[in-house]
């Protein structure tokens, strides 16, 4: 595991900043707090590991890091972000994330619209069929939660453009499957041009359907059969991820986004705090099924 000591870190950091040039030290006098979080991190980086450091130390105050990932978590996050981002424009940060999420998001955005052109507003979910990608951090930590077995099977319950799907796939090559179900054909078909440039193991699969009204037994049985099922479900109706996932089998392990299962027949395992929750503060549930 990449452990980082916080506490030594900071003392080692402040004894450094003291010999900081008076120019670093005078970066931000106007907020006491942020002035030390910066100083510090300015100074640690600057005598220890350089730009990945400055980075952590100068994130928004209110940022908690409870979290690290293991070499072998990092290195599958770093590469499906690098499916995702593959440009080094698409890698450029901004105040939203990086450039190619938001044109991601764009692009989502406009196939739902083209989805919803000339329907009754009844027939098109709008509530739901919002997207957006949960940070694959988070989705490390609570896979590790969920302690995935070997063989075991992967459902992501609104797969978008199946960053999550890559995202498990890559952290555990040990399962069997990995699945996305998507309400929007254009999403799963662009999910598919990202997973094509996936090349390892285990089998992924992308279906169009609704998770909650499969129209296909396909898509009931991979529900049924999942060991490991995931909802980045903020905006999901309750109602509609309940009855989907009472259809699981028993010990399998269930993975919400800011929704806790409302039922007896789960047991709560874990609550994690989004790790990376500077702008948006998740809170991660892992359930088993009983
Ligand atoms: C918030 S996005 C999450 C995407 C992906 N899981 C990720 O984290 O990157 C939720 C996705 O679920 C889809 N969705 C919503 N309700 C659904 C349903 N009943 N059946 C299938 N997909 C659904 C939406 O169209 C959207 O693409």
């Amino acid at each position: 595991m990449m452990m980082i000591d916080l506490s030594a870190a900071a003392s080692a950091a402040s004894a450094a900043a003291e010999h900081l040039p008076s120019f670093l030290q005078a970066i931000t006098v106007t907020d006491e707090e942020q002035f030390q979080i910066r100083a510090i991190g300015i100074a640690f980086s600057a005598v220890t590991v350089g730009g990945g450091t400055a980075a952590y130390f100068l994130r928004p105050k209110n940022t908690e890091m409870k979290f690290v990932l293991s070499d072998s978590e990092a290195a599958a996050v770093s590469l499906v972000n690098g499916i995702y981002d593959a440009s080094e424009e698409d890698k450029r940060m901004t105040e939203r994330g990086s450039i190619g999420r938001t044109r991601r998001q764009l692009e989502a955005d406009r196939i739902a619209e083209e989805f919803a052109e000339g329907k009754d507003p009844r027939e098109v979910r709008g509530k739901t069929i919002t997207y957006s990608e949960v940070d694959l951090n988070f989705l490390a930590v609570l896979l590790r939660a969920a302690e995935p077995k070997q063989g075991e099977t992967f459902v992501d319950l609104g797969s978008g453009l199946g960053r999550a799907v890559l995202g498990a796939a890559a952290l555990y090559p040990s399962f069997r499957k990995c699945t996305g179900i998507e309400y929007l054909q254009g999403r799963t078909d662009l999910a598919k041009t990202y997973v094509s440039r996936f090349r390892s193991s285990p089998a992924i699969e992308l279906m169009t359907d609704d998770f909650a009204l499969p129209t296909s037994a396909k898509t009931d049985q991979a529900i049924q059969q999942a060991d490991v099922l995931f909802a980045y479900s903020p905006r999901f109706s309750g109602k509609e991820l309940l009855s989907t996932v009472e259809k699981a089998k028993s010990g399998a392990r269930i993975l919400t986004v800011d929704r806790k299962l409302a039922s007896d027949g789960f047991e709560l395992i874990k609550t994690l705090e989004d790790p990376s929750g500077d702008l948006n503060r998740y809170r991660g549930y892992v359930f088993r099924r009983l």
